[in-house]
This record gives C-alpha cells, structure tokens and sequence, in this order.
C-alpha cells in the first residue's frame, strides 16, 4: 500500500494548516483509524458507509463506487483505507493530477484484482481524457484502449476486473457531472464538534503515550478549527511544550500557554484565517467581495482561501458568501474587536437585503 505524497497549495508549514505536510506522513499513518467502529465522528457518513458496505457484503457484489468530498484533514483518505479493510479488499491509492494520459488509468486499472478498491485522491484534477476513461470503466468495468493516431487509430477493449472505486476531492464543484453521477454513494464530511475532536485527541494521546488531562483536551479541541489532522497537530506541539517547559502533563494552562507560542488563537483562527477575515474587512469595508480579489490582498492563492480558510470563517459564522460576494459578519467585526457597520449580516439591524 502507498500513500500519497500530496502537498498543500502554497502555504508556509504553520500549525493550523490543514494540508499535510511533508513530515506528518508516518505519524498520520500511526494515528489512522483502521475500522469504521475506530472512526470518530460523522455519524451519518458512518451509518449511511457500513449499510452500503454491510449490504454488498451480505449480497456477494462489489460495492457502489464512493465518493468524498469536504476541506482537507477531515478524514476522506482514512474512510478509504477503511472501506478497503472492513471489505478485506486491497486498495491502489493514486490521485488525479498522477492520472494526466488516459494511459496512466489504463495501466492502472488493468492491473486491479478483482474485489479491489481503487482510491483516486483529488478526483478533480484527473484530465478530462482520462475522465471519460473512468465513465467506462465505472459502469462496465471495462476501457476502451486507443492504439494509433488519425485514420489509423483502433480502439481494443479491455475487460477488468469488478472494482470499487473511492474518490475524494475538496472541490466538489470542480466535479463534472458525468462523474459525480457514476458514484452510487456520495459523502459530504462535515467540519467536527469540539466533544468529537477531544475523543480525537485521547485517541491520539493514548497512542502517542501523552499524558493528556481532560480540560487540556477541552482546549485544544476548541482551537483545532474542527479538523482531526489540525487536532492532531497541536497534540503534538503543545506535548513539545510541556516536556521542555513543565512535567510532561498536557492541561487547561499548559495548552493554552503552547498555543499562545504557535499563534493559534481563542476560536483557532491562524495567522491566514485572520488575514483574510482583516483584509475583508480593513480593505474592503467589510465587503462584498470576490475571492480572487480577497486571496490578493492576502497574496495567497485563491484556492487556498477558498478551500481552507473560507469553509471555516463560514463555518465559524465570521463572513457570509452572498450572491454579489463574500461579506464580514458582525461577528467577524466583532472578532477582530471592531464595531460592525449596521448592514452587516447578523448585525442587530441586519435586513431582507443583507443575503
Ligand atoms: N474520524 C477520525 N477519527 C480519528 N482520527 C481521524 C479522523 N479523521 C481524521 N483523522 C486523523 O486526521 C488525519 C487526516 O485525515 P485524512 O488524511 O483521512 O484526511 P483527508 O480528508 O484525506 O485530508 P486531505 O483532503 O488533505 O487528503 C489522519 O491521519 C487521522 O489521524
Ligand atoms: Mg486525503
């Protein structure tokens, strides 16, 4: 089994960024949960995954194929290990930006075994050649190989074997609709509750073997911006923190003291998250703006501020998406300690015309 290499767009190694990051992959791996009954949280992805997996299993057939879509970190490439492991299936990993020539799919596919569980990472970026590819091979489990160029060209079918496939992608959007359509199940992850990430963290800490006290848990969950890698993370530094500068024991204050150095604050916004949310509103006057002009202010892609930050601003309820831009809420204002203009979405006057 391989994992994937896959580096976050652009951003600088900070502690809140819910790529992976170069050094995270073993301790990812260790911390993996390798059964759905160990995956904490998204309990109707769970319930909705074990009736899918459960009836195939009970029929003899190979499942529907899978798709997962949400922000990084959630837990879309640990739900495909575990689709492979609770159908005792082997699983081939690659991603889309691997699977530029139609060759790529067809090598890769002509080589599954029948029952397996082909995972394709960041389904959005596979090329649109080696997309149509897919549609045949999702429905019929069989690809059509183009031998030649011009007049010439032959096309050979090829028969492989009944597969599973499992997508993950941050950008469902970015998904054509022929392909989303070829899922028969498709899970959106949602953002996880504070009382899940602390179950995250024990997980983690029992593990890792750090001494984790409750209340010590109850903060970093509250500032891991509802993301188990992110959870995870902060673990990890705020343990350096309390073996250099306490007893080893991670509590209320040693947590808090940990992530005052990794500049992770109250609500778990970072350095980036309360740029964009400053830009909006210093530049902007608190909106409405569009997300090509925000991620300039705060030169970064705007990918990244889409995918990453904005979800969880949203999320957080610090800035709104309106049909003509983003805007700051009042509790945005608010956040950044600022009195929120009367026009700004939950704001004591908020009116019809604010959305
Ligand atoms: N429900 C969960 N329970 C326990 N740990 C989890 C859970 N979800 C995620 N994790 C932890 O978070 C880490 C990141 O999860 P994962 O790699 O599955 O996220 P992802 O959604 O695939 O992210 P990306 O979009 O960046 O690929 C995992 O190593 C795992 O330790
Ligand atoms: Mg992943």
């Amino acid at each position: 089994m391989t994992e994937l290499d896959e580096d976050g767009p652009g951003r600088d190694e900070v502690a809140l960024d819910p790529h992976r990051q170069a050094t995270e992959q073993d301790v990812e791996r260790t911390l993996r949960p390798h059964h759905l009954a160990e995956f904490i949280g998204q309990p109707r992805v769970r319930e909705q995954l074990e009736l899918v997996l459960r009836g195939a299993l009970n029929r003899g057939d190979q499942p529907d194929h899978v798709l997962f879509s949400g922000p990084p970190g959630l837990g879309k490439t640990s739900l495909a290990m575990i689709i492979a492991a609770e159908l005792g299936a082997a699983i081939r990993v690659t991603s889309g930006p691997a699977l530029e020539r139609p060759g790529d799919l067809a090598a890769m596919l002509s080589n599954l075994a029948e029952g397996d569980v082909l995972f394709i990472d960041e389904i959005h970026r596979i090329a649109r050649p080696a997309e149509e590819m897919l549609y045949l091979a999702m429905e019929d489990y069989r690809v059509d190989v183009v031998v030649g160029k011009g007049p010439g060209a032959t096309s050979i079918p090829l028969e492989i074997a009944p597969f599973t496939l499992v997508g993950a992608t941050t950008r469902s959007g970015a998904l054509t609709g022929p392909l989303r359509d070829r899922f028969g199940f498709t899970a959106h992850m949602e953002f996880y509750v504070p009382a899940e990430l602390e179950q995250v963290l024990r997980r983690s800490a029992g593990i890792l073997g750090v001494d984790l006290r409750d209340d010590g848990a109850v903060e970093i969950a509250r500032r891991s911006r509802g993301t188990p890698r992110i959870a995870n993370r902060l673990l990890r530094r705020v343990r350096d923190y309390a073996e250099v500068r306490s007893d080893g024991a991670v509590t209320r204050e040693i947590a808090r003291a940990a992530l005052e150095v990794y500049d992770v604050d109250e609500i778990g916004l970072d350095r980036l998250d309360r740029a964009v949310l400053g830009a909006l509103v210093h530049s902007f006057g608190g909106g409405p703006v569009g997300i090509s002009s925000m991620a300039v202010a705060v030169g970064e892609e705007s990918t990244t501020v889409e995918e990453v930050c904005e979800p969880f601003l949203v999320r957080a309820g610090l800035l709104a998406r309106t049909p003509r831009g983003r805007v700051a809420t009042a509790a945005g204002w608010a956040h950044l300690g600022l009195p929120a203009p009367e026009n700004a979405p939950g704001g004591q006057s908020a009116t019809l015309f604010d959305v």
